[in-house]
C-alpha cells in the first residue's frame, strides 16, 4: 500500500514541477507584451528607452554601456537575480525610487516565471 502511494507520488511529481517552473516560449509572449516597448533582446539588442536586456540574469545594474541610467539606478548595488527581477517589475520605484521604469506589471506569478525563464534563455 505505501508502496503504491510512494509510486503514485513519483509520477506525479515532474508535472507539478513543470508547472511550476517558468516556460521560455510563453515568457517570449509575456516580454513582448509588457517590456519590449522600452527593452530590446537579442543579438541585435542595442539601448532604446530602456537599457538592452540580455544576460540580465546575474548583470549588476546599471552596466550595459550604451545607456545613460539614472543616478538612483547606478547607486542602488543591485545585482539582478530573478529575485530581485520580480520585485523590481512588480513595483519598480518601490524597489528603486526615483527610477526611470515606471511599470504597471499586469502578470501573475506563472507569468513572472515564464518571464524569468525567457530572461535566463537570452544570455
Ligand atoms: C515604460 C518603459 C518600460 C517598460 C514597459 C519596462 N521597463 Fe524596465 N526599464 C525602463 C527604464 C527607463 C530603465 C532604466 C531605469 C533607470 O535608469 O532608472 C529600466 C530598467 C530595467 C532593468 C534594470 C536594467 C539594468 O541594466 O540595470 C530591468 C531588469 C528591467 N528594466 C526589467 C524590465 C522588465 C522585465 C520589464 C517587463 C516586465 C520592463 N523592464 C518594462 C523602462 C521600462
Amino acid at each position: 500500500m505505501i508502496k503504491n502511494c510512494l509510486l503514485i507520488l513519483l509520477m506525479l511529481l515532474p508535472v507539478g514541477l513543470a508547472q511550476a517552473a517558468g516556460d521560455a516560449e510563453a515568457g517570449k509572449a509575456v516580454f513582448t507584451k509588457l517590456c519590449s516597448g522600452c527593452h530590446k533582446i537579442g543579438p541585435y539588442a542595442r539601448a532604446a528607452f530602456g537599457p538592452q536586456l540580455n544576460g540580465v540574469i546575474g548583470r549588476q545594474a546599471g552596466h550595459t554601456d550604451d545607456y545613460k541610467y539614472t543616478e538612483a539606478m547606478l547607486n542602488s548595488g543591485i545585482v539582478w537575480t530573478r529575485e530581485n527581477i520580480a520585485r523590481f517589475v512588480k513595483d519598480p520605484s518601490g524597489m528603486v525610487p526615483d527610477t526611470r521604469m515606471k511599470l504597471w506589471w499586469l502578470g501573475n506569478d506563472q507569468r513572472m516565471e515564464d518571464l524569468l525563464e525567457y530572461l535566463q534563455a537570452n544570455p
